[in-house]
C-alpha cells in the first residue's frame, strides 16, 4: 500500500505519581494516499493523541510516525489541523483568523483574500467574515476553524472532532460539503468523531480504537461508493456496517 501517513508501533506513556499511564500501546496504522479514514473509539483510548503526532504536535515514546515515508519532525503546511477545542485569535476578525495561516505560506494579499473568501463562504460564514469570535455562536466558531484549515488547501487533513458542535443541519451540510472537496481535489483525511453513523458515511475504513491501553481494535471496511448519498444513509448494508462499528466501540472486551 502507497502509505501517506503510518503510525509504526506507536507506544505513549505518561509518568504518573505510582508508575507511568499508556496512553498508546503499540498502534501501527497505515493511511493510504487520498484515502478517507475516521477513527472512533471510547473517550479517553488515545484518538487525539494519536493525530497529534501526525500532526507533529505530540512525539511518541517509541514507534515512529512517517507522513510520505519521511518522518515527521514538526507541524507543516502539508497537514491542516482541526483541533477539538477550536483555537481562534480572539482579537482577529473572522476573515483575519482564516487568512492567518496563509500569511506563513507568502502568498500575495489578494490572493489570501480569495482564498479566503471561498473557504469562508464554504463553510457559510460570509455575513460573519468581519465578526469577531465572541460574537459568534459555537458552531460558528467551529465552522471558522474549518475555514482556516480548508482554506491553506493541504494534502492531509487531520480533522479532531471538527463537527461536534454543530447542530444536525450544518452537520450533514458540512459532511457532503467535506466529501466534495475531498472526491474533486483527493486530500488524504483523518477524521476524529464520536458519531458512529458520521464514521461510516464518511470514510473508506472506520479505525475503532479501544481504552486502557489506546489501541486499534478493529478495522471496519465501508463497502459503499462513493459519492455517498442520503438514500445510502436509510439502506440495510449502511445498518448493517453501522452496526458492526457501533458493536466494535460499545462492547469492547476488557484488557488484559
Ligand atoms: N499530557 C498528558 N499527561 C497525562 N496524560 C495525558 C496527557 N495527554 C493525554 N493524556 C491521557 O491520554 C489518554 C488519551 O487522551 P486523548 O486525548 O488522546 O483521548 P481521546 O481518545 O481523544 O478522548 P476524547 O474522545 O475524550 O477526546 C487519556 O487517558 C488522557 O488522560
Ligand atoms: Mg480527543
Amino acid at each position: 500500500m502507497n502509505a501517506k501517513i503510518s503510525f509504526r508501533d506507536i507506544v505513549k506513556t505518561y509518568p504518573m505519581k505510582d508508575g507511568v499511564f499508556t496512553a498508546l500501546d503499540h498502534v501501527s496504522l497505515d493511511i493510504a494516499d487520498r484515502e478517507f479514514v475516521t477513527v472512533v473509539g471510547p473517550s479517553g483510548c488515545g484518538k487525539s493523541t494519536l493525530m497529534s503526532m501526525a500532526a507533529g504536535l505530540t512525539e511518541p515514546t517509541s514507534g515512529e510516525v512517517l507522513v510520505d515515508g519521511a518522518p515527521v519532525a514538526g507541524p507543516g503546511p502539508d497537514r491542516g489541523v482541526i483541533f477539538q477545542q477550536y483555537a481562534l485569535f480572539p482579537w482577529l476578525s473572522v476573515r483575519k483568523n482564516v487568512e492567518f495561516g496563509l500569511k506563513l505560506m507568502n502568498l500575495p494579499q489578494d490572493e489570501r483574500r480569495k482564498r479566503a473568501e471561498h473557504a469562508i463562504e464554504l463553510v457559510g460564514l460570509s455575513d460573519f467574515a468581519d465578526a469577531l469570535p465572541k460574537t459568534l455562536s459555537g458552531g460558528m466558531k467551529q465552522r471558522c476553524a474549518i475555514a482556516r484549515a480548508y482554506a491553506v488547501d493541504p494534502q492531509v487533513l487531520l480533522m479532531d472532532e471538527p463537527f461536534g458542535a454543530l447542530d444536525a443541519l450544518t452537520r450533514v451540510q458540512l459532511q457532503d460539503q467535506l466529501l466534495d472537496t475531498w472526491s474533486r481535489e483527493q486530500r488524504t483525511v483523518m477524521f476524529i468523531t464520536h458519531d458512529v453513523d458520521e464514521a461510516v458515511y464518511l470514510a473508506r475504513r472506520v479505525i475503532v480504537m479501544a481504552a486502557r491501553p489506546g489501541r486499534v481494535q478493529q478495522i471496519v471496511e465501508v463497502d459503499l461508493p462513493y459519492p455517498r448519498t442520503e438514500e445510502m444513509r436509510l439502506s440495510p448494508e449502511f445498518a448493517r456496517i453501522r452496526n458492526e462499528v457501533w458493536h466494535g466501540v460499545y462492547h469492547q472486551p476488557k484488557a488484559a
